[in-house]
């Protein structure tokens, strides 16, 4: 049997390239589309190909109205979590691609999935060669003490830190030594020049007329530097194969797991 989809966001930038990939993919079937403003309209005729007899939703719960295995949301920050506890509360795995998640939230969600027996991958980058940069960074963190991140994106991102930059500071934290930077309470002046602290990580967002999207860690050792950087092109496809692999293995995950580094191998 195929996985029967929803994906909420459908019509969005990142939701519509996924979309497509689900209705292209032999092992899935596209069961349910949200996206306020085409509601009523077939998804396929929205995505500018010819009908497919599904409806576009105006809400996640609508949708849910035909029975899915998995949700794949690629909405908005604000929305991201409650529709990952409707669909959970609906007997839904889910994988999620929004941003804007903290690491509070992940947990509200990860007990809710251990509860329903049912599981969460998330993922700040579902780009392949986005998670080599994870991989590797988590690499050079055992050998160097220091790191911090810096996201760069357009002008007009709603969320800071990237999902990117997030996801990656919280998973350096885990296994950084201690830094040989001055802890930010000790120092004078502007101390907001230092960054946000995620997890154990500084974390610097430069948002601005010129960048799409950018990550990278920087390591500092004695009288040397490590740069690991990934830069995003400009169209979504780049997160589509990462998030169609995320829907077929989420159910091998016990609760929530995050970092499409994780399911590689
Ligand atoms: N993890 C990754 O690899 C990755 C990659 C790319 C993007 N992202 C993240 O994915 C999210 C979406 O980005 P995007 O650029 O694709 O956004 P976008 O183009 O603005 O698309 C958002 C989609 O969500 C729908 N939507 C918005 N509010 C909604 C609501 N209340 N209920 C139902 N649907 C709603 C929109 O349709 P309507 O407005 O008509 O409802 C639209 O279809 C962002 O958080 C972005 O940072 C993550």
């Amino acid at each position: 049997m195929t996985l029967r989809i929803i994906v909420a966001g459908a019509t969005g930038w990142t939701g519509s390239a996924v979309a497509k990939g689900v209705l292209d993919a032999e092992d899935m079937t596209l069961v349910g589309a949200v996206a306020r403003s085409a509601a009523g309209q077939d998804i396929g005729t929205v995505l500018g190909r010819d009908a497919v007899g599904v409806k576009v939703s105006e809400t996640l719960e609508d949708a849910l109205k035909e029975t899915c295995d998995i949700l794949i949301d690629y909405t908005k920050p604000h929305v991201v979590k409650g529709h990952a506890i409707t669909a959970l509360n609906n007997g839904g795995h889910v994988v999620i691609g929004t941003s804007g998640l903290t690491a509070d939230d992940f947990t509200e969600i990860e007990k809710l999935a251990l509860v329903k027996g049912l599981s969460v991958f998330a993922s700040g980058n579902y780009s392949i060669t986005a998670a080599l940069m994870t991989r590797f960074a988590l690499m050079a963190a055992k050998h160097v003490a220091d790191v911090e991140v810096i996201d760069y994106a357009s002008a007009k991102k709603p969320d800071t830190p990237s999902g990117t930059g997030r996801e990656l500071a919280e998973r350096l934290s885990a296994i950084r030594k201690p830094s040989n930077a001055k802890p930010v309470n000790e120092l004078s002046g502007a101390k907001e020049t230092r960054g946000a602290t995620i997890g154990a990580v500084q974390v610097h967002s430069v948002r601005m007329l010129g960048y799409l999207l950018s990550c990278e860690a920087v390591f500092g050792a004695p009288d040397e530097r490590l740069v690991i950087r990934h830069d995003a092109g400009t169209s979504a496809a780049p997160y589509v194969a990462g998030t169609l692999h995320a829907a077929r293995h989420v159910r091998d995950v016990k609760g929530l797991r995050r970092g499409l580094d994780q399911l590689l191998d």
